[in-house]
């Protein structure tokens, strides 16, 4: 059989070509791509918080569509898989494009209830955010605040 005029041989060599690729790949990538995985979906935090903080503080005018939609991004973000994005070994001390401390991954370093607080923010702003803007105002705190008490115990001081 031949494919584009390669021929079995061929066609083996370029399959074997596409296996070392792939375990130059396997070595390589995935810290990268979980890190920069990670760093996208808190960026789309905050684009999403954004919204909020822009509307919270009058710099643009309550929209309670825009609001909900922004607080429904939050929780849609949250509710993913993110499992794949946080694998030990991944902290900033191996990797100089990541700002995560290693302290995260530590036995009892408490980062499953800064997620979970987190989590209970975004449920109480999802939840606020398309009444009105006084509900936004008084969700937005303990949001904010969710988000600096873990970048306080687990990220590079900014
Ligand atoms: C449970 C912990 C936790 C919560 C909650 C959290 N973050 Fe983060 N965030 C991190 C960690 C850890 C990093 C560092 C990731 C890295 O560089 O590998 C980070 C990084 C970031 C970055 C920098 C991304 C980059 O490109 O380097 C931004 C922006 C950010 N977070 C925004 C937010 C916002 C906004 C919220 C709340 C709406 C939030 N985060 C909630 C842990 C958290």
């Amino acid at each position: 059989m031949r494919i584009f005029g390669i021929g079995r041989t061929g066609l083996a060599a370029l399959a074997a070509t596409a296996l070392v690729a792939g375990a130059v790949l396997a070595q390589d990538a995935p810290f990268g791509m979980q890190i920069a995985a990670r760093q996208g979906m808190m960026a789309y935090r905050a684009l999403n918080i954004g919204v909020l903080a822009a509307m919270a503080k009058g710099e643009a005018p309550y929209d309670a569509a825009a609001a909900q939609k922004a607080a429904d991004n939050l929780a849609a973000q949250d509710a993913l898989d993110q499992s794949m994005l946080w694998p030990p070994g991944s902290d900033n001390s191996a990797n100089p494009e990541s700002t995560a401390l290693a302290a995260m991954w530590a036995e009892g370093s408490g980062i499953m209830d800064k997620a979970s607080a987190y989590a209970d923010a975004v449920a109480a702003m999802q939840a606020a955010a398309g009444k009105d803007l006084d509900s936004l105002r008084a969700a937005l705190g303990p949001l904010g605040g969710a988000c600096g008490d873990c970048h306080k115990a687990f990220r590079v001081a900014q």
